[in-house]
Order: structure tokens, then C-alpha cells, then sequence
């Protein structure tokens, strides 16, 4: 299959990369500022590939450029002939007090999580619907449904996003096109280093200096991410990977994967799926 996935540079992404490269898939591996900061990090995939001897090519993509999204699918399409899997991928993590982001941060956090994945679906979407097929995946969060404090910002970036992938997944289903939300849970990647920071200090100060709504959490995850059972970060290429190899058409909304922070969200998923069918039944739709 030829696969897009995008923030290829560490954490989840690079786990991705390597782990569909190796099982035969042709990977474009995209990532922003390929000339730029990510000169390294691409030139090592680059390298790592010809020694695996796999199908992998990195090209640049910022999520929050519609120019680059749309030049790197062109780009893409002109090389591979098609695109049968998008990966969203990228993302950022917020920290701090919610009132504490300034309208500018909230902006940018819900542009890189949210209408990045939109960009990146709406540039691949018309060569799909052509086709009549496709999958898109979208990395989103157990905290997209359920809620744990001091996520806020970061919660709301992807309580959104599931939002538009159901709803890709009612519109896109007459064209042969499956969507799907992977859930993970807590995984130690570098996410806690690229977090926005809330910046609206006098705001912040009614909170109290130095203290963090979402400091319990980060104890109950370095708790977790220090013992000897430490989340593997494969777990999530695994479930792209048997998410691909899925029949079109079977493949269900959402997947949760991980054991931390992750408990009742398989349950909820059942119960919505049925509510939800109730609910659309119940007006006829
Ligand atoms: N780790 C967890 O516990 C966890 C749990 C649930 C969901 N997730 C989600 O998993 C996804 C991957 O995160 P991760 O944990 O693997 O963290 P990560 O290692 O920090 O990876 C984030 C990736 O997103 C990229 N990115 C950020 N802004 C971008 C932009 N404007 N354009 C293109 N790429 C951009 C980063 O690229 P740069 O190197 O250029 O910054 C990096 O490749 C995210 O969507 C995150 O919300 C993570």
C-alpha cells in the first residue's frame, strides 16, 4: 500500500514509519521543515531505509500550511500513481491553566491537532472519492472521550477531531473510503517536550505561581513510564498496521490502545455506538 503519514520525526510517528516500511508497505514519511530543524532526523530515516533495503520516502509537510499539505500530496501522487492510506498523525500537547492560553495558543493548538488532519484529508479526499477508496486514520487520544483534568486544551483538540472523523466516516462510506480514530492512551514519548505552554501570566497568577492543573496526572504517568512494565510505543504501529490490513468496509470508528488511561474507554465506545444508532434512529435518520 502507499501510505502517507505525517510527523514522521519521533514518537509515534517514527515507530509507524518503521514498522509499515518493513512489513513491504511503500511509506512516505512526511514531516515539516525538512531543510530545516528536521535535516537530521530525515537524512537518518533516509539512511536507515537504504539499509533496511524498504520503500520509504521522506517529504516535506507542515500540517498547519495548506500550501505544503496540498504540494506534498501532488508531490506524492506523481511519484506513487496513488494514495491508498493517510495517517494523521501529528500533534501537539498544551500545558497549563485553561484560561491561561492566550486566544493565539488556543488558535495554533487546535490548528496543528484539529484542522491539521482536515487539511491533510481535504488535499488527499478528491483523489479517493475518485478512486472509491481509501482509509484514513487519525491519531487522537483517550482523553478525545473522556476527560481527565488539566488536559483541557489539549482535550478539546481532540474531542473535536473525533467529531469530524465520525463524520467523515457517514459521508465518506458511499466512497468506499474508511475512517477511523486510534485512541491510544499514555505512551512516554517526546509529546511532553512539545507542549504550548500557557503564556497569559497575569491570568495564570490568580491560579498560583508554579502550580499545573494536570501535575496528578503527570506524577500518575511517571509513575507508569519509570516502572518495568513502561508502555511500548509499537503498540501503536502494531494497531495501524492491522488496521490497514483490514477488510475496506470492516474496519470499526474507533480503536483504543494502551493500559494507561485508558480504563472504560472500550466500554464507552459500545454504549455510544449503540446510543448513537438509537439516537440517529430515533428521527428517521
Ligand atoms: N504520547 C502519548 O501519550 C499520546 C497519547 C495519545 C495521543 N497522542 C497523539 O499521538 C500523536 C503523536 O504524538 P507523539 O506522542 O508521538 O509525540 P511526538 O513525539 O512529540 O510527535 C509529534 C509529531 O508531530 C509533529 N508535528 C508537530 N507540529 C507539526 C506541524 N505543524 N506539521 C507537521 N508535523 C508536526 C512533530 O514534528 P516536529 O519534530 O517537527 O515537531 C512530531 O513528529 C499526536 O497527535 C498526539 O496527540 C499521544
Amino acid at each position: 500500500m502507499n501510505i502517507l503519514l505525517t510527523g514522521s520525526t519521533s514518537g509515534f510517528g517514527r515507530s509507524i514509519v518503521e514498522t509499515l516500511a518493513k512489513k513491504g508497505h511503500q511509506v512516505f514519511a512526511t514531516m515539516r521543515a525538512v531543510g530545516g530543524k528536521n535535516a537530521g532526523v530525515a537524512r537518518e530515516l533516509e539512511e536507515w531505509s537504504q539499509s533496511e533495503g524498504v520503500d520509504l520516502e521522506v517529504v516535506d509537510l507542515d500540517v498547519l500550511d495548506e500550501s505544503s499539505v496540498n504540494s506534498a500530496v501532488q508531490t506524492i501522487l506523481a511519484k506513487a500513481g496513488n494514495i491508498d492510506v493517510v495517517i494523521n498523525n501529528a500533534g501537539i500537547g498544551s500545558s497549563g491553566y485553561l484560561e491561561g492560553f492566550t486566544m493565539e495558543q488556543a488558535r495554533h493548538i487546535f490548528d496543528v491537532n484539529t484542522l491539521g488532519p482536515l487539511r491533510v484529508n481535504r488535499a488527499v479526499l478528491p483523489h479517493m472519492r475518485e478512486r472509491k477508496s481509501g482509509l484514513l486514520i487519525h491519531i487522537t487520544s483517550a482523553t478525545g472521550r473522556l476527560y481527565i483534568p488539566g488536559l483541557n486544551i489539549y482535550s478539546g483538540t481532540k474531542y473535536a477531531l473525533e467529531a469530524l472523523v465520525e463524520s467523515f466516516s457517514y459521508e465518506l462510506a458511499p466512497f468506499g473510503i474508511d475512517c477511523v480514530s486510534i485512541e491510544p492512551g499514555g505512551y512516554p514519548t517526546d509529546i511532553a517536550g512539545n507542549v504550548t505552554v500557557a503564556a497569559d501570566t497575569d491570568r495564570l497568577a490568580g491560579y498560583g505561581e508554579g502550580t499545573n492543573p494536570a501535575s496528578d496526572l503527570y506524577e500518575y504517568f511517571g509513575e507508569k513510564f519509570s516502572g518495568p512494565n513502561v508502555p511500548d510505543l509499537k503498540e501503536i504501529a502494531d494497531g495501524v498496521s492491522d488496521l490497514i490490513d483490514m477488510p475496506a468496509g470492516q474496519r470499526p470508528l474507533r480503536v483504543v490502545i494502551g493500559d494507561v488511561g485508558t480504563d472504560g474507554l472500550e466500554e464507552l465506545n459500545e454504549v455510544t455506538k449503540k446510543i448513537q444508532k438509537k439516537y440517529l434512529d430515533s428521527m428517521g435518520l
